[in-house]
């Protein structure tokens, strides 16, 4: 007894302070969910008490689902945090993002719209400051600039069109968003810093771009760092400043690319050609840095955008076949050939407008709200006074999908917007995927033009067909994982060994350049590789990579990689379909094999495996699967790929069938 008190006296002091602290906390919880100015706000009271919930919300990537929820219970207006209101109401639009007589413009939410550069740029900046930049940037949006862009946009149109039948000769799937992204990185990296990414012509994301994916799948963690004190600091440390250092580096390469473009003197019809010339006044013209800083906004603002309309709308049309059918009848109706497609004879088709609509209110590239400040005295927002420091915004997927908007809101009907009286008591006026007001989107134009260009002309060109394993592509998360990839499996291994030791050797290359790791240097030392001779063999053994070609010492027409570093795996999506190879994520070893007709496969050990038909793809993975030769378009292949990758979607690919006429 006497020892447990003794044990109280001597801890009194830190029994004392976690009480403190306890009640401090519980108190602050009651403040926000009871006492706070926005407590009159419906809404969960977890939600209001903490930040938790939706910072929990906004990591696991189910914010636009978690709005919808919560306004379905709720309301127009919901209270998502102790200081956030979520709205979804057709006026609310003009009274958070447009200007008001006798009203301030809201600004920006200044963590979410923090430029990475640390340079103002038309997305990042404050309203004043934007005001200057607009006025320059503008210049590269408007009617004359789209027109003569036009040619320099179909240049890579048209190779994504080369790309996709050549996928289709050799009889692959494909992964579609990952062939959309290709061709909308390559056109908006050649008009904003005058030359493309190279992303289809490699068949894969050139390093500048992943970045770019790697910082926009972070973004809900930049998100999230934005709203705790020394978030930044914490983020660095907790992921060793990956995210970080990428930001850092992609920053700098783009910086690298404006300043070799601004030293090319150059007619080129781009983005920097029109934001040099042509400006209203001398105040506005552009620092070099501003020039950095806009032209890496455009790319993000660009690029990935239309790229995730354009897999949208083509997931809606594969689970939607009547609609498919009626639009790809009114594309290959009206045109003969596919160089008739253009900007101008594109304008008439009514139904491709109708389904690019519905493409954006069904899966609006921007799903989430766009987050506004009420400044200091506070604002009247749809009619309610809302108390200073408030953050707002409207939430588009939430409102798109609510049977208060729209009639049958998860149905795909762009007869919806072509006047059909069943949806005539749909409320249009919620409908602003491309936001209201000064801010509202500046590459507008620009998008449909690409979005109706690419889609008709993929439309016109071939047939789609959905794999099963896409199925589901719609349950996926926003923010932590944007858009996952739709991986294509391969349909035909009939690569032409050739090309695809040339593709091997390129990524190599391309790899050991970006110096991703000390590793690739130190096997640019150790292997010799000759892109010239394709068919020598290079090989380590017991160690990173193993390279086998065709007709090698050991008798079979086998190729055979395998990449270890480390007992981890390397991402294995560089040999993805176009090359023939199926990329497999786990495991801590892998060989792919692709066998030509009639000859044997085996693994690399020399087992014999099966016999190669020209487009057997066999797949031996060193932790969970034997060594087996499999037929890519089987059942059991299938089902391998489903457990073994972590995608979502794939798609196959065929040349127009013309049954549509
Ligand atoms: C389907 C495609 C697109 C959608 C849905 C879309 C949507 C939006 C939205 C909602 C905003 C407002 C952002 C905010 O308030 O923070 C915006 C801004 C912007 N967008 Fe787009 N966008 C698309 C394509 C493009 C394209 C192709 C470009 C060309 C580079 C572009 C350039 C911009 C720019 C420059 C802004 C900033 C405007 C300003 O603040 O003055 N967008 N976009």
């Amino acid at each position: 007894m006497a020892r447990f008190a003794l044990a109280v006296i001597m801890l009194h002091p830190l029994i004392t302070i976690n009480g403190v602290f306890l009640a401090a906390v519980f108190g602050y919880m009651f403040y926000n969910a009871y006492l706070h100015p926005l407590s009159k706000y419906p809404g969960p009271k977890l939600w209001a008490a903490t930040m938790i919930p939706s910072v929990m919300s906004i990591i696991r990537g189910d914010m636009a689902v978690d709005c919808k929820r919560l306004h379905d219970q709720y309301g127009d207006i919901v209270r998502i945090s102790p200081w956030e209101l979520s709205y979804r109401n057709a006026d609310a639009w003009k009274d958070i993002y447009a200007h008001r007589t006798g009203h301030t413009l809201l600004p920006k939410e200044p963590f979410f719209y923090s430029p990475v550069s640390g340079h103002p740029n038309i997305v990042f900046s404050d309203h004043a400051t934007h005001a200057r930049i607009r006025r320059t940037v503008a210049n590269a949006f408007s009617e004359k600039a789209l027109r003569q862009q036009e040619d320099l946009i179909k240049v890579h149109i048209d190779l994504l069109m080369q790309r996709l039948n050549e996928i289709a000769d050799e009889k692959m799937s494909l992964d579609i968003v990952m062939w959309y992204n290709f061709c909308t990185f390559d056109l908006i990296g050649d008009l904003s810093l005058g030359q493309a990414f190279g992303c289809l012509r490699n068949s894969e994301l050139h390093p500048w771009v992943r970045m770019q994916f790697l910082l926009n799948q972070s973004f809900s963690f930049f998100m999230t760092a934005s709203m705790i004190p020394f978030g930044f600091k914490l983020f660095d440390l907790i992921l060793g400043n990956g995210v970080l250092k990428a930001r850092d580096e992609h920053v700098k390469l783009t910086d690298q690319a404006v300043k070799r473009r601004l030293a090319t003197k150059t007619d080129r019809p781009d983005f920097l050609y029109f934001m040099q010339r042509d400006i209203g006044s001398e105040g506005d013209r552009l620092s070099v840095d501003e020039l950095v800083s806009n032209a890496g906004a455009l790319i993000s603002a660009g690029s990935e955008t239309t790229a995730t309309l354009l897999s949208g709308a083509t997931y809606h049309l594969l689970r939607n076949p009547e609609v498919m059918d009626k639009l790809c009848r009114e594309i290959r109706g009206t045109f003969k050939s596919d160089e008739e497609i253009n900007t101008v004879t594109l304008s008439g088709l009514k139904y491709l407008q109708a389904v690019m609509e519905e493409a954006l209110r069904c899966y609006p590239p921007v799903p989430t709200g766009l987050p506004r400040i009420v400044p200091k005295g506070g604002e009247v927002l749809l009619g309610k006074y809302v108390p200073a420091n408030t953050i707002v915004s409207v939430n588009n997927w939430a409102s798109y999908q609510s049977a208060k908007f729209f009639k049958d809101p998860e149905k795909f009907v762009p007869e919806r917007w072509m006047g059909d009286t069943r949806y005539a008591d749909d409320d249009r006026k919620i409908f602003q995927p491309f936001s209201v007001g000064p801010r509202v989107c500046l590459g507008r134009n620009l998008a449909y033009m690409e979005m109706r260009l690419i889609l008709a002309k993929v439309l016109y060109n071939f047939d789609l067909h959905l794999l099963p394993k896409s199925n589901n592509w719609m349950d996926q998360k926003a923010l932590v994982k944007v858009q996952p990839w739709i991986f294509g499996n391969v349909h035909q291994a009939k690569v032409p060994f050739r090309e695809l030791a040339k593709q091997v050797i390129r990524h190599f290359l391309v790899l050991l350049e970006q110096r991703e790791t000390k590793l690739f240097q130190t096997m640019r030392d150790e292997l010799s590789i000759d892109a010239k001779k394709p068919k020598e063999m290079f090989e380590k053994n017991g160690q990173q990579v193993l390279i086998r070609p065709a007709n090698d010492p050991s008798g079979c027409d086998l190729l055979v990689m395998m990449w270890r570093f480390g007992g981890k795996m390397y991402n294995m999506r560089k040999f993805e379909a176009p090359h023939g190879c199926v990329p497999f994520a786990a495991g801590d070893a892998q060989y792919l094999h692709m066998a030509s007709e009639g000859l044997d496969i085996r693994d690399n050990s020399g087992r014999f495996l099966g016999t190669g038909n020209g487009r057997t793809v066999s797949t031996s993975h060193s932790q969970s699967l034997s060594a087996s030769a499999l037929d890519p378009l089987s059942e059991e292949f299938l089902k391998l790929w489903e457990r073994e990758s972590d995608t979502t979607v794939a798609a196959a690919l065929s040349k127009n069938s013309r049954t549509n006429p």
